[in-house]
C-alpha cells in the first residue's frame, strides 16, 4: 500500500512550512546511493562520534514483527536489523518521496507499506496498530526547539500499541560533548536548513520522552542522543 498523506483537508504540500521542506530536499536520488557511506563511514563515527554499531544494537533491540520506520533515508538499518519474525510488516514514512521510493526497494523481499507525511502532524496511520517505530536521525532534520517538535514523539506514540517501544538517535547540540569540528559542521548544516538542532539539548529531549512516555531510557554517545521509550501497556 502507499498513501501520500494530505493534513487538514489541504494536498500535503500545501500545508508545509519551508523550514520542514529544507529538511528533507537534501534527499535526492544522487545522495541516497552516496548516505550510508557518507554518515555511517563519516558523520556519525567521525563527527558525531556515534559509530554505527549503535544504531544497529538499538534497531536489533528494539524492532518488533510490525514495524513503523519514520524518516528512513536508504533503509540501511531496517536492512541489516534482526527482526524477532522471518516475516515482519514493515510501514515506511518518510515526507521525501526519493527515500521511500529507495527503501521501499531496497527492502522489497519484506512486505513494505509507504506513507508520505510530515512527522510534525498527525500520522495518516490506524492508531495502537503497531510494535515498535523507530526514529533514527529524524529529530535534527525536523524545525522547532525539541519543546515544539516532541509533537513527532506523540505522533509516533499514538500507532504503537500499548506497551509498545518508540525507539531513535538524535544529534544534540548541548549538554552532550561537541568536539570543534562537530560543531563547525552543525553550524553549516543549520545555516543551509538540512539540519535544525542548534537548540537542541539532552535535557530538553529526556523532558520530552518523559512527557510522551509512561518510561524511557536514554543514553549520549559522542554528541548523539539515543532512547528507547514504551507507551503505557
Ligand atoms: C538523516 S535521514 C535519516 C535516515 C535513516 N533513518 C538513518 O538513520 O540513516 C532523515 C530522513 O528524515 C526525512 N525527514 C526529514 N524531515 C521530515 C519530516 N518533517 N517528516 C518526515 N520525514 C522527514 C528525510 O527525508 C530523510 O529521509
Amino acid at each position: 500500500m502507499t498513501s501520500d498523506g494530505a493534513h487538514a483537508g489541504k494536498p500535503l504540500d500545501q500545508s508545509l512550512d519551508q523550514k520542514v521542506i529544507d529538511g528533507q530536499s537534501g534527499y535526492s536520488k544522487p545522495f541516497l546511493t552516496l548516505y550510508d557511506l557518507v554518515v555511517y563511514r563519516g558523520t556519525a563515527p567521525l563527527l558525531w562520534r556515534c559509530p554505527p554499531a549503535v544504531s544497529r544494537k538499538l534497531y536489533d533491540s528494539s524492532v518488533g514483527a510490525r514495524h513503523m520506520d519514520i524518516g528512513v533515508g536508504t533503509g540501511y538499518l531496517l536492512h541489516h536489523a534482526k527482526f524477532p519474525v522471518p516475516d515482519p510488516r514493515i510501514t515506511l514514512v518518510d515526507l521525501n518521496r526519493n527515500s521511500l521510493a529507495h527503501t521501499a526497494h531496497r527492502l522489497r523481499r519484506h512486505q513494505v507499506d509507504t506513507v508520505r507525511a510530515n512527522i510534525l502532524e498527525p500520522l495518516p496511520v490506524a492508531p495502537r496498530s503497531h510494535d515498535s517505530v523507530g526514529m533514527s536521525y529524524l529529530l535534527h532534520c525536523v524545525p522547532g526547539s525539541l519543546r515544539e517538535k516532541g509533537i513527532a514523539l506523540a505522533h509516533a506514540a499514538a500507532v504503537v500499541k500499548p506497551g509498545g517501544i518508540v525507539f531513535g538517535t538524535t544529534v544534540l547540540s548541548a549538554g552532550v560533548p561537541v568536539s570543534g569540528r562537530a560543531r563547525r559542521a552543525m553550524r553549516s548544516l543549520n545555516k543551509r536548513g538540512a539540519f535544525h538542532n542548534d537548540a537542541d539539548s539532552l535535557d530538553d529531549l529526556r523532558a520530552q520522552l518523559d512527557l510522551h512516555f509512561d518510561r524511557h531510557e536514554l543514553t549520549v554517545h559522542g554528541c548523539v542522543g539515543v532512547f528507547r521509550a514504551w507507551t503505557a501497556a
